[in-house]
C-alpha cells in the first residue's frame, strides 16, 4: 500500500526521503515521488517504476540541492492506473500546496465537481489530487485552518503529508484509518507510513491519532485534535536491533523471516508462561469472570491472519466446546453480524492497519462484543481500539508474505485457548499442563525442520514449472491447506487451490489430469485413512502426489510420490510445525522461477484500503 514519508530538519532531504522510500518499499508499490520546498518554491520529482527509477529521474534532473524539508510518496494504485502523472506527490495548480496521500477519498467526485465549479481543474485520475486543491480552496494564509478546514469536507480514509510554499520550514501531517507516525529527532522531525522508514535516524516515536493533526518543524512537533486542542502523545522507545529490519545476510527477507520463526514463537510464548505453567496474558479489562460468560467466538482478519483464524478455529471449538467461527474481515462488516456482549471478537492482524479488519473492530465494538486483538505492531490502529490486545513478539517482518507473523498469531491464540480452556474447565489442569508444554516445544520442532531444507528444495525443482497445483487436507490439515496454497500462489505466480479433501470430488477433480501436483497434508491423525483414499483418487486421474506426513506414519508413503515427514509432536504442535516445509516450498519455487520473492506483483504488505 502507499507509503508516507517527511523530513523537516537542518540535512539534506532529497536523499534521507529517497532512503525512507526504499525503506518502504516492502509495502508494494508501483510509482513514487519526492516534493521538496527550495528557493524556487516546490519541486516535485515523480515518475512511475521503482525508487531506482526516481534517483535517476531526481540525479538527471535536479539542481535543487540544499533543500532540507520535504515528503515522499510509495504509490500503489487504486484510482487511475500506475504513470507517471497519477503518482504522488500531487501539486495544486496555484504551486502552494503538495500533498502525499494514502487511503481513499470515498467522495472525491463529489469534491472534485465543486471544485470545478469554483475553477479548479485536475490532470490525473487520481482521488488524491482532490487533496491539494481542496487545501488550496481553503487556504488564505494559515495553513492549519485551511487542513482542518478540508479535512470536513473528506469522506474515507487518509494519512497525508503536506507542505504549503508559503510555509517552508514546516510539514503538516494529518490521519484518519491510515496509519502515520511521528518520529522525533534531535534539530529535525519526521513523518512516516511504518518504522522502518525512519529507524536509522530516530528511535523516538509515537503514532497520530484518529483526526489528529501535527504541524511538524526541525525544532518541534504540535499535535492537535480535531477540535484543534493540544494532544500531547507519550513517545516509543522502539528498541528494534536495527539489523532486524535488515536482511543479514539471507537473499530475501521472506527467507530470513521463515528461519526466524523459532525464535520469534519463543518471545511469543515466554513471557506468558511461568515457571508452574499458569498463563499471563496481562489482561485489564477482561476479567476471568468475563471469558467465563463468553458464548460464542467469532475470529476475524484477512488473508494470511483469516488463515490462522480457520486454523483456531478447529482449536478452540474442540477445546472450548464453543461456537466458533472465522469470518473475513471484508465480509464481516457488511454481513449484521450476530454478536452480542457475550460474543467475543479474536481480531488478527500483523500490521495492525488492515483497514477491513479495523473496521469490523469496530463494528464488533459497536454491537457490544467483547474484542481482543492479535497483532505485531506496537500501538498500530487495531491495537489501540481493542479491549484486549496480544502482541506477537516477531519483530519487524518485511516480506510481503507473512511466515513469522503467522506462526506467532497461531502460537499466541492457541495459548489463549488453553487459558480460556482452563478457566471454563474445559480441560483438567493436567491436560492444559501438558498442552502448554507441547507448545513450549515447537520452536525446537521449528528448528528440526529447518535443519534439513534439503528435501523441500529438491521436489521444488521438480515441480517450479508447474502450471497448477491443489492442496488437499482435512480438518485443520485443510485450514493449514489455505495457507500453504496462498503462499505459493503469491510469491510464485503458479495458480494453486486448497480444497477441503472430500470436497474435490464435487467438481474440481475434473482439473486433475496426468501430472497435476497434489499436495496432500495428511498430519490430522483422526482422518488419515480418509486421507490415503483421496490420494489413490487423484492419483488414478495422474496427479502427481506429494503428501505432508506424521513421522510414524507408515502408510501414507506408499501412495504418494514423494513426501515430507514432520517430526513427531503433540496435536497442538503439529500445525505450527506442518507449515514450514510448505512456506520454504512456495520460496523455492519462486526462487528457481527468479520471482521478485518479497515484493510480489501487485501486492501490499499493508493493505490501508476496503
Ligand atoms: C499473506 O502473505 C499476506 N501478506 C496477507 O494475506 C496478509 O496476511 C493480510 O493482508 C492481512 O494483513 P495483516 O495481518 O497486516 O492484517
Amino acid at each position: 500500500m502507499c507509503g508516507i514519508v517527511g523530513y523537516v530538519g537542518t540535512r539534506e532531504a532529497s536523499e534521507l526521503l529517497l532512503e525512507a522510500l526504499e525503506k518502504l518499499e516492502y509495502r508494494g508499490y508501483d510509482s513514487a515521488g519526492i516534493a521538496l520546498i527550495c528557493d524556487a518554491g516546490i519541486v516535485i520529482h515523480k515518475t512511475r517504476g521503482r525508487i531506482a527509477d526516481l534517483r535517476r529521474i531526481f540525479d538527471e534532473a535536479t539542481d535543487d540541492d540544499g533543500c532540507t524539508v520535504g515528503i515522499g510518496h510509495t504509490r500503489w494504485a487504486t484510482h487511475g492506473e500506475p504513470s507517471d502523472v497519477n503518482s504522488h506527490p500531487h501539486l495544486s495548480k496555484s504551486k502552494r500546496v503538495a500533498v502525499v496521500h494514502n487511503g481513499i477519498i470515498e467522495n472525491y467526485i463529489e469534491l472534485r465537481r465543486h471544485l470545478e465549479q469554483h475553477g479548479y481543474t485536475f490532470s490525473t485520475e487520481t482521488d488524491s489530487e482532490v487533496v491539494s486543491e481542496l487545501i488550496d480552496y481553503c487556504y488564505s494564509g494559515d495553513p492549519v485552518a485551511a487542513v482542518r478546514k478540508a479535512e470536513q469536507q473528506l469522506k474515507g480514509s487518509y494519512a497525508l503529508g503536506i507542505l504549503f510554499s508559503d510555509f517552508p520550514d514546516q510539514i503538516i501531517a494529518l490521519r484518519k484509518d491510515s496509519p502515520l507516525i511521528i518520529g522525533l529527532g534531535e534539530g529535525e522531525n519526521f513523518i512516516a507510513s511504518d518504522i522502518p522508514a525512519i529507524l536509522k535516524h530516530t528511535r523516538n516515536v509515537f503514532r497520530l491519532g484518529e483526526r489528529e493533526l501535527a504541524v511538524l518543524t526541525a525544532q518541534r512537533v504540535r499535535v492537535l485534535d480535531i477540535f484543534g486542542n493540544r494532544v500531547d502523545h507519550p513517545v516509543d522507545h522502539i528498541d528494534w536491533d536495527a539489523a532486524a529490519a535488515e536482511k543479514g545476510g539471507y537473499p530475501h527477507f521472506m527467507i530470513k523471516e521463515i528461519f526466524e520463526q523459532p525464535e520469534a514463537i519463543r518471545k511469543t510464548l515466554a513471557p506468558r508462561i511461568r515457571e508452574d505453567l499458569s498463563i499471563d496474558l496481562g489482561f485489564k479489562r477482561l476479567t476471568d469472570e468475563d471469558l467465563k460468560g463468553i458464548e460464542s467466538i467469532k475470529i476475524t482478519a484477512c488473508g494470511s491472519a483469516y488463515h490462522v483464524g480457520v486454523v483456531a478455529k478447529h482449536f478452540l471449538q474442540k477445546n472450548l466446546r464453543l461456537p466458533v467461527e472465522a469470518v473475513l474481515a471484508s465480509e464481516f462488516r457488511y454481513e449484521d453480524p450476530i454478536v452480542d456482549e457475550k460474543t467475543l471478537v479474536i481480531i488478527v492482524s500483523q500490521s495492525g492497519e488492515t483497514l477491513d479488519t479495523l473496521y469490523a473492530l469496530r463494528e464488533a465494538k459497536a454491537r457490544g462484543a467483547r474484542t481482543v486483538s492479535i497483532v505485531n505492531v506496537l500501538a498500530s490502529s487495531i491495537a489501540n481500539e481493542s479491549e484486549e490486545v496480544l502482541y506477537t513478539w516477531a519483530g519487524p517482518e518485511i516480506a510481503v508474505a507473512t511466515t513469522k507473523a503467522y506462526s506467532t498469531q497461531l502460537a499466541l491464540i492457541q495459548l489463549f485457548g488453553l487459558h480460556m480452556a482452563r478457566i471454563r474447565g474445559n480441560l483438567s489442569e493436567e491436560e492444559v499442563k501438558s498442552q502448554i508444554t507441547a507448545l513450549q516445544k515447537v520452536p525446537e520442532g521449528v528448528e528440526k525442520l529447518l535443519e534439513d531444507v534439503k528435501s523441500v528444495q529438491y521436489i521444488a525443482s521438480l515441480y517450479f514449472n508447474c502450471q497448477d497445483v491443489f492442496f488437499i487436507g482435512r480438518n485443520m490439515d485443510y485450514a493449514l491447506s489455505l495457507e500453504a496454497s496462498l503462499k505459493l500462489k503469491e510469491i510464485s505466480y503458479i495458480h494453486s487451490e486448497a480444497y477441503a479433501a472430500g470436497e474435490l470430488k464435487h467438481g474440481t477433480i475434473s482439473l486433475i489430469e496426468d501430472g497435476t501436483l497434489v499436495i496432500a497434508l495428511c498430519t490430522y491423525r483422526p482422518l488419515l485413512e480418509k486421507m490415503i483414499s483421496n490420494i489413490k483418487e487423484v492419483s488414478a486421474r495422474g496427479a502427481k502426489v506429494l503428501a505432508v506426513i506424521n513421522e510414524s506414519d507408515v502408510q501414507t508413503g506408499t501412495v504418494a510420490d514423494h513426501i515430507i515427514r514432520i517430526p513427531e509432536c503433540a496435536d497442538i504442535a503439529l500445525p505450527l510445525l506442518t507449515i514450514v516445509p510448505l512456506q520454504l516450498f512456495a520460496y523455492y519455487i519462486a526462487s528457481l522461477k527468479g520471482c521478485d520473492i518479497d515484493k510480489p506483483r501487485n501486492l501490499a504488505k499493508s493493505v490501508t484500503v476496503e
